[in-house]
């Protein structure tokens, strides 16, 4: 993603100062502190429902919008996306077990990935998901084999690599042919033959994933028209395809960017577009869009408390309770994320915002104007739904922090603090 030179807060309906005190849907930050400790991921319930209606009203229909749990796969959250009819695009036989778990529906479940073992596509095919989304040859001749084992067919779709550059941070960029992700389009191709006439293996779907946090809706459009016209050349080889799932990668606004990103509503609009300037529209394929971070990124923050502020001769720091442990996408991809004062009003200090793990890497923030905190202080670090969590780690023997939802006015832990025993639990 081109990183941009702006440091604000993107608004939000759910996180907002009332009274002088910051909120969640109205229950303060201050009690949730008070209440489960620090740090802690707290999450706006109806902000989830909200992006997932808009998701709902932005893709083109009939869509199946396959939640890419990676994003965030806490069972409340997978619970409360399967009750308003969501799918699942999951990547282990973890996920494939939380998604069962969480009651979201076999025939709503695509598994994507490089590197699925014999024991993950079995269990895929135990649990008769939707499809598997194949990515190299050596994983079809696996899935073959296991399926003749089996006595029944497996249902598959081609995830090809459209060699589209997505216009994003090229860590999350998936649909370029230096990535390790896909099939590319000429071995594809060659496949069509082998795959219409194995017994053992239905293709039902083609499918494509360019990349996260998408700066413009045009590789979209690029990459749904090269998908529509594999898609018109697998029906006229024969086989019997239902789908073609368009990917995630629908942005979310973090708070740096120069230009608000397109709106939702551009992306479908490019599915629309590719599936015209490719000829698919008349196929009448059931659409798959695979939406990680826009369900659930703006709904969740990281709350933390300020331990120490350190002042040096070059530089001030805020040192919290959370870390890279919590949220490694600073450290990772230079990810920006807002910080928010419990205080309204708090003022303005230059600095960095940093964690106690031994990681130069381990910031939040470094050389902004942060909230001017003191000890004892409590911060918000914006934008922390996706990929925070389910990135944690125990690094440094820190127990994984709890996860708060906020829902009707109530807070309520959706996964306890682990205890210092869970950290040696099993050694
Ligand atoms: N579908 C597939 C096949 C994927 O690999 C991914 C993400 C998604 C969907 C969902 O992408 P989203 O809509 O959330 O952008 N940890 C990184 C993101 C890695 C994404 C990997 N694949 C981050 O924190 O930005």
């Amino acid at each position: 993603m081109e990183r941009g030179t702006r440091a604000d807060v993107p608004p939000s309906a759910h996180f907002t100062y009332e009274g002088g005190a910051l909120t969640c849907d109205g229950v303060t930050l201050e009690s949730i502190a008070a209440r489960f400790g620090t740090p802690t991921y707290v999450y706006s319930a109806s902000s989830i429902d909200h992006a997932y209606e808009r998701m709902v009203a932005a893709v083109p229909r009939p869509c199946l919008v396959a939640y890419a749990i990676k994003a965030n796969s806490n069972l409340s959250i997978l619970r409360r996306l399967a009750a308003r009819g969501c799918g699942a695009d999951i990547v282990s036989g973890g996920e494939l077990a939380r998604c069962l778990r969480a009651g979201i529906r076999p025939q709503d479940i695509v598994f994507s990935g490089v590197g699925k073992t014999d024991e993950e596509l079995e269990a895929a095919l135990d649990a008769d998901i939707r499809a598997v989304h194949v990515e190299s040859v050596p994983e079809i001749d696996a899935l073959e084999q296991i399926a003749a084992r089996r006595g029944s067919p497996a249902r598959i779709t081609l995830r090809v690599n459209p060699d589209v550059d997505p216009d994003t941070h090229p860590y999350i960029a998936t649909g370029l042919h230096d990535t390790k992700f896909g099939l590319e389009l000429d071995v594809a191709r060659a496949l069509l033959p082998r795959l219409i006439t194995s017994p053992h293996l239905t293709l039902e779907g083609v499918a494509c994933h360019i990349g996260s946090q998408l700066g413009s809706a045009s590789p979209m459009a690029d990459a749904v028209e090269i998908l529509g016209r594999f898609a018109r050349e697998c029906v006229d080889a024969g086989a019997p395809l239902r789908s073609l799932d368009a990917g995630g990668g629908w942005p979310i606004r973090y708070g740096d960017e120069d230009d608000a990103h397109p709106p939702w509503p551009a992306f479908g609009a490019a599915i629309e577009e590719g599936l015209r300037r490719s000829g698919a529209d008349a196929l009448d394929l059931e659409l798959i869009v695979e939406p990680g971070r826009a369900l659930v990124g703006e709904a969740g923050a990281l709350l933390t408390r300020v331990i120490y502020v350190k002042e040096q001769a070059s530089k001030r720091f805020v040192i919290v309770d959370a870390a890279m442990t919590e949220l490694i996408r600073p450290a990772l991809y230079d990810a920006y994320h807002a910080v928010m004062s419990a205080r309204e009003g708090a003022g303005a200090a230059p600095g960095d915002l940093v964690g106690p793990v031994c990681e130069t890497g381990d910031f939040f923030a470094v050389d902004r104007a942060l909230p001017d905190a003191r000890r004892g202080d409590l911060l918000l670090v914006r934008g922390a739904g996706a990929y925070g969590t389910s990135m944690a780690s125990n690094y440094n023997s820190r127990p994984l922090a709890a996860e708060v939802l906020v829902e009707g006015g109530e807070a309520r832990v959706i996964r306890r603090r682990q205890t210092v025993e869970d950290l040696w639990r099993g050694e």
